[in-house]
């Protein structure tokens, strides 16, 4: 009897506090006069992403609440600012950019990939970011171009064997074998041939990277406790195996770098922050540490690698199930590049094609829901916005409103030649996010997806196949085809 009393009061107490430290935060939105779903003690307003998915709950959300400028969420107990209006995102984004410069993420980054641009804050992050920007300028990036060509060569082979024998192609892991391997040589300089050789070293441990355990990080995502406590006893969230292969090899490619005099000459991204080490005598930007430089270095395999394998799948699957686009899109390539690989000038200048993947990213932004963490008691349009209150801007139901987009489920390059593009607002297209925190490889991404988009066009034309499911079905939680994106190749040359 007494142990049932123990144990009874035990439960009951421990039951009180998880009730008093779920619903904590509860409450926020009330006292700022901010609209939001009904919350449940345990999940807040979670439980409404496992019921909708996603994508489909965004725009629900945002439809329920048209005529705010802004709503509440709370992601489990973490209460959530949703901005809709385009003017409040934009001064959160620029204007008023210094209360609002780092971005919300679930778990701290582990050591060797802890000081990595994605996750940095505040000075630290200004001062990496500073530091790292001069290798992604344009005279840079062009110099990359002959890593890219080789990989999107290998691409063009690999689609035209299956073009040849009639097969069936489903786009997402060619394309991400693809954007693994111009990563793998854009930024360390190695031939790893993910298209060739699947399982090499590189892509097995980037892969594994990639998808951390599930059910640590949901665990992570209900009590953000876990992670202290993860950290207070050394065990680490992401594959620890991998962070070191892949510290351990830049390691490696600088020290070989530096025994074969080869600086100067690969032109990746090892090669530019090793000439920026070498260069940087400007005392305003100071060098980055080598814990930096591996941070930054996985930091890229992680952004630049999904991101790009899926917009360039999703922009040929759409061009395969709109034959006037890719045929407009054809003409383009016949006009200005002709049967050759063109060059940095010559893709600056095939305006139909970047229209298509601009629309692709409208339709499929990798990056679908944006954050800040704003950092001082801060009133925008007449919104309070307290100090540590995560704000989120809902990239996907943007890109998918009707008033702004009409017909937003269609495929319309259209909608970005340059009169529709200056006719909207500048927040309503996100892809790459905006202002002074906004994607630093988007000029690397737009100009491989253009060479690669040129290779393949220029010889062959997709189109639908058997296994084709159009109008895609998004996966409820990740930016993925359900059933795949399949299509066909056809020989044009
Ligand atoms: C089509 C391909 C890509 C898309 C759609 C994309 C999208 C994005 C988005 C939405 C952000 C957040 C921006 C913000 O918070 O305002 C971001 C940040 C970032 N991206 Fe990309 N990205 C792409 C390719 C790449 C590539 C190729 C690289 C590197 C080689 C890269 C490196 C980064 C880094 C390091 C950040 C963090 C920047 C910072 O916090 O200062 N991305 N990207």
């Amino acid at each position: 009897m007494f142990t049932l009393i123990i144990v009874g009061t035990t439960l009951v107490l421990s039951v009180g506090a998880l009730y008093k430290y779920m619903t904590a935060n509860q409450g926020v939105f009330k006292k700022l006069g901010i609209d939001h779903p009904p919350t449940s003690w345990f999940f807040g307003n979670a439980g409404l992403a496992f019921q909708h998915g996603n994508f489909d709950l965004q725009k629900l959300m945002y439809k329920q609440y048209k005529d705010h400028k802004v709503y509440g969420w709370y992601d489990m107990r973490r209460p959530v600012m949703i901005i809709k209006d385009l003017d409040m995102a934009k001064d959160i984004f620029i204007k008023n950019f210094n209360n609002f410069v780092d971005r919300y993420q679930i778990f701290d980054a582990d050591p060797p990939f802890k000081d990595n641009l994605l996750s940095l804050s505040g000075n630290h992050w200004k001062h990496v970011r500073a530091a790292i920007s001069p290798v992604f300028s344009a005279s840079k990036i062009k110099k990359m171009s002959g890593h890219i060509e080789r990989n999107s060569k290998i691409l063009l082979e690999n689609l035209r064997q299956c073009q040849e024998t009639g097969q069936e192609v489903e786009l997402k892991d060619i394309c991400s074998n693809f954007a693994l391997d111009v990563i793998a040589s854009t930024g360390f300089g190695l031939e790893i041939n993910t298209q060739r050789d699947p399982k090499n070293k590189f892509a097995i441990e980037a892969k594994k990277v990639m998808n951390p355990n599930a059910a640590i990080i949901t665990l992570i995502y209900f009590f953000p406790v876990v992670k202290t406590l993860l950290t207070a006893l050394g065990i680490p969230v992401l594959s620890q195996r991998s962070l070191e292969y892949f510290a351990e090899l830049i390691d490696q490619v600088i020290e070989d770098r530096k025994k074969e005099e080869r600086m100067g000459t690969v032109n990746d991204f090892v090669d530019l922050v090793m000439r920026a080490e070498a260069e940087s005598e400007q005392p305003s930007v100071k060098k980055l540490t080598r814990s930096e430089i591996h941070g930054q270095a996985l930091a890229f395999i992680l952004a630049g690698f999904e991101t790009v394998s899926t917009v360039l799948s999703f922009t040929l699957f759409y061009l395969a199930m709109n034959p006037e686009c890719c045929q407009k899109a054809q003409e383009e390539v016949d006009d200005n590049c002709g049967d050759k690989f063109p060059d940095y000038d010559e893709v600056q200048s095939l305006t139909y094609i970047d229209m298509c993947i601009n629309e692709s990213m409208r339709l499929a932004p990798p990056g679908f829901f944006n954050t800040r963490i704003c950092v001082e008691d801060t009133v925008i349009h007449g919104v309070q916005i307290p100090k540590d209150m995560v704000v989120g801007v809902p990239v996907y139901a943007i890109h998918h409103d009707p008033d702004i987009y009409p017909e937003p489920e269609k495929f319309d390059p259209e909608r970005f030649n340059s009169e529709n593009k200056a006719s909207r607002h500048p927040m309503a297209h996100l892809p790459f996010g905006h202002g002074p925190r906004s994607c630093i490889g988007m000029r690397l991404a737009l100009l491989e997806l253009k060479m690669v988009l040129v290779t393949i066009l220029q010889q062959l034309t997709p189109v639908p196949c058997s296994n084709s499911v159009f109008p895609i079905q998004l996966s409820r939680m990740h930016l993925k085809a359900t059933n795949g994106l399949w299509v066909k190749f056809i020989r044009r040359r």
